[in-house]
């Protein structure tokens, strides 16, 4: 069977959301696998090399201003040239997320991995758009956590002399909110991972996380505020008048003159 090549196109070094989505997903997917990271230049050739030996490979990327992020972009670019070179004709899928509720939004970058394979003499089988991925980084921090209290609450039951089994119920059911919630995700996930296996076209699918566009814009605005606050104050920049060598005020100045 052909090995399936998975790449990590996130920049980030940690808490990933496309590397925690490549590890679900390499999971799913039969057969032999090989997972790398493309975040800096010096990653592009582990992964070209890796290309020549693989029959399918899936990307794993964050959406990044409605398009593909730039180091990606670039390396598509050598990449393009490189499987031209060496008439490479792997299987290329491509798992996208994004912060925006809609999965949809990740149309676009779908459109740029097909012209990609187009270009390059690849075969583009689809992928998987989803909607909310940084909900997705919550959920996986809260539930190691919501582990450890669970483990915690037991003992301490145990010690007062009241049900053991308690906690174990609760947690239960915040781990059935959390399928709920991700079964979209859970579900196109395991589809596309069949078609990896299969080597078939899965074609575009968009999803996300199941939660009403309300509920998450109200979280995501206390999120973001939280994190505003703790990275440089949250008037940062509302009432700071443009620097003097400011180079967009320079710019416009003179198209004005
Ligand atoms: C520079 C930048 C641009 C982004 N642009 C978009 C965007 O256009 N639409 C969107 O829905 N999310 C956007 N996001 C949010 C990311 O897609 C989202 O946080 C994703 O889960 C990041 O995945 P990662 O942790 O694998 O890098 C952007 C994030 C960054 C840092």
């Amino acid at each position: 069977m052909e090995k399936t090549l998975l790449i990590n196109c996130s920049p980030k070094k940690k808490l990933s959301v496309s590397g925690f989505i490549m590890r679900c997903a390499g999971l799913m997917i039969r057969g032999e696998k090989e997972y790398l990271c493309l975040r800096t230049p010096a990653d592009r050739e582990r992964i070209l090399q890796a290309m020549v030996t693989s029959g399918k490979v899936v990307f794993v990327l964050p959406l990044y201003v409605d398009g593909v992020p730039s180091h990606v972009l670039s390396f598509l670019k050598e990449a393009e040239a490189f499987c031209g070179e060496k008439g490479l004709r792997m299987k290329v899928y491509a798992i996208a997320n994004n912060g925006f509720i809609e999965g949809r939004q990740n149309e676009p970058l779908m459109q740029v991995m097909e012209n990609f394979c187009a270009r390059s003499g690849l075969e583009w089988c689809g992928g998987v758009g989803i909607g909310g991925g940084v909900m997705l980084n919550v959920e996986r921090i809260m539930m190691p956590v919501m582990f450890g209290l669970t483990l915690v609450n037991m003992l301490l039951n145990a010690v007062q002399g009241l049900n053991v089994l308690e906690p174990v119920w609760s947690f239960g059911i915040s781990v059935g909110e959390l399928l709920l919630l991700c079964c979209g995700i859970i579900f196109f996930t395991a589809r596309l991972a069949a078609h990896i296996g299969r080597g078939t076209n899965a074609g575009k699918r968009y999803t996300r996380v199941m939660l009403p566009s309300f509920v998450f814009i109200l979280f995501a605005d206390i999120f973001f505020t939280i994190i505003s606050v703790f990275q440089g104050g949250i008037f940062r920049g509302w009432f700071s008048r443009p620097k003097p060598d400011d180079d967009c005020g320079i710019i416009v100045a003179k198209d004005h003159q």
